[in-house]
């Protein structure tokens, strides 16, 4: 049917339809006498999904009238493609059985198999064929050709896709186990209506409205022409989840923030770092058990880059052997080749105390949110890559006493009053003092603290007490978000990394 023949039609209807709504409708117009399913819609340019679409959103705008129905595809399972060519169970039994005159039910169980020997002998059952005193045989059986022939061939016409199969043997085939499977679906069956044939008519006076506005339109000039599609901003779309930071950077953010408005600054520091300022400049003994393979990632390089301050190697020397005004040091022979190892930073206390050396005027107050390595065995409290909340005051009045004001005023920022401090041991501060949280009732260390030994401090210059602090970023995540398992964090669940900052 041609276009023209619309144009008698009277009464432009304001409906926005698109192209491919328009050759939808312009098909069901040409076909306007009957119910067309929606598979037999054939447009040029059009696949399948774009003709969906289109009668979807036609429906919607109801200018189409749709009918729904299921209807079933059967299709052939694996089992049934091999009847087809080896022929069903029941059928060779059957031959078999009238070429020797009587079976015994072991022989055809031999002859065709266990599993095929079982569905023969049901099917022939369902034919009256029964074994008696484990013998079958036909006698008194009216003859099955055509039944089994009916059978083949419905296999046949399955194989071969026809729609056109007899109702009783799909009855027959659905009851059996696993020989066809049936696919149901919703079709639509589609007709174009009043409305429809005005919305049609006006489009085609109007000519095609254009949906997009593309660089070629725009160079062509073409714009200046047509006539585009209005926005429909009601129409409803489909929720966009937009970008979000991890949940560890959300809190990492937080507590920075925290220790900013304290007056603190961030100290800067780096992954790779000589053990002299990771370990001997915190006077951890060279035999220390966190200085092991088992406990540090060492590097393994010829190429090492420049020590920051390498003066301070004699200095360590010194303390470590021999001690400093009044202390003892630990007496044991220092080693150059020890300190000059490269490793991962176990922690960031390597950060405050270069920072203190390059800064020893006081007060100073100093953090940062970083990252730490440890050769540790993973599980639901450890981690062998992890954040570190690390900071320390330096000042005349810095005491335990202010530590622990510290340390509840930070967690109390964070909403955190349950907190326990426990008397601790690190070589570099006298006292220590580990903080304590809890979790699901149990009691979980949230980091450690202390006040720094004079042998940390007064070798490289500090005047006045040094308190620090280094808490785990991922074990306060923990008790923050509500997780029974350090894993979880970075396990990357999108529900939880999508809904996360939605639960306070
Ligand atoms: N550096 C210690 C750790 O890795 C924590 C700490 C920092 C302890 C500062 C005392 C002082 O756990």
């Amino acid at each position: 049917m041609k276009a023209d023949n619309l144009e008698n039609n009277s009464g432009a209807v304001q409906a926005n339809i698109s192209p491919n709504e328009v050759s939808v409708l312009k098909f069901l117009f040409a076909n306007r006498d009957a119910w067309i399913m929606e598979d037999q819609i054939r447009i040029e340019g059009l696949n399948v999904r774009e003709i969906a679409s289109s009668v979807s959103w036609l429906e919607s705008k109801r200018l189409i009238d749709v009918n729904r129905n299921e209807i079933s595809n059967f299709h052939l399972t694996e089992e049934g493609r091999r009847f087809l060519q080896e022929g069903l169970p029941e059928e060779r039994a059957y031959h078999l059985i009238s070429s020797r005159k009587q079976l015994t039910v072991s022989d055809l169980m031999k002859e065709l198999g266990e599993s095929d020997g079982r569905i023969a002998l049901a099917q022939l059952a369902k034919l009256r064929i029964k074994p008696r005193n484990g013998v079958v045989s036909l006698d008194g059986v009216p003859l099955l050709d055509d039944e089994f022939a009916r059978r083949r061939s419905f296999l046949n016409s399955l194989a071969a896709g026809s729609a056109d199969l007899p109702a009783d043997m799909i009855n027959h085939f659905r009851k059996r186990e696993n020989v066809i499977q049936e696919h149901r679906r919703i079709i639509r069956s589609l007709r174009i209506n009043e409305n429809g044939i005005r919305a049609l008519s006006s489009s085609l006076s109007t000519g095609n409205l254009l949906g997009e506005l593309t660089p070629e339109v725009i160079a062509s000039g073409h714009w200046k022409s047509v006539g585009f599609q209005p926005y429909d901003l009601n129409s409803r779309v489909e929720r966009v989840l937009g970008s979000g930071v991890h949940p560890i950077t959300y809190l990492s953010r937080m507590v920075k923030e925290i220790f900013l408005e304290l007056g603190f600054s961030e100290m800067p520091g780096h992954y790779i770092e000589y053990a002299a300022w990771n370990m001997d400049a915190l006077f951890i003994p060279q035999d220390h058990p966190a200085r092991d393979m088992q406990d540090t990632f060492y590097l393994d390089t010829k190429k090492k880059p420049e020590m920051e301050h390498p003066e301070v190697m004699d200095i360590f020397s010194r303390v470590h052997e021999n001690g400093i005004r009044g202390y003892r040091g630990w007496g044991y022979k220092w080693s150059r080749e020890k300190a000059s190892q490269l490793l991962l930073r176990t922690h960031t206390t390597v950060s405050t105390i270069r920072y203190l050396y390059e800064h020893p005027e006081p007060p100073q107050a100093v953090f940062s949110v970083e990252k730490v390595f440890r050769h540790e065995s993973v599980d639901w409290k450890h981690l062998a890559e992890l954040h570190q909340i690390e900071g320390a005051y330096y000042g005349k009045d810095a005491s335990l006493a202010s530590l622990k004001w510290l340390m509840r005023e930070f967690y109390s920022r964070l909403g955190f009053r349950d907190l326990k401090f426990i008397p601790s041991y690190y070589p570099y501060t006298e006292p220590s003092m580990d903080v304590v949280g809890t979790i699901d009732g149990k009691e979980m260390e949230l980091g450690g603290s202390g006040v720094f030994r004079p042998e940390v401090t007064k070798p490289l210059g500090l005047k006045v007490p040094v308190i620090a602090w280094g808490l785990g970023l991922e074990r306060l995540a923990m008790i923050y978000f509500g997780l029974n398992d350090i894993r979880d964090i970075y396990q990357s669940d999108l529900d939880w990394l999508r809904t996360y900052r939605l639960r306070d």
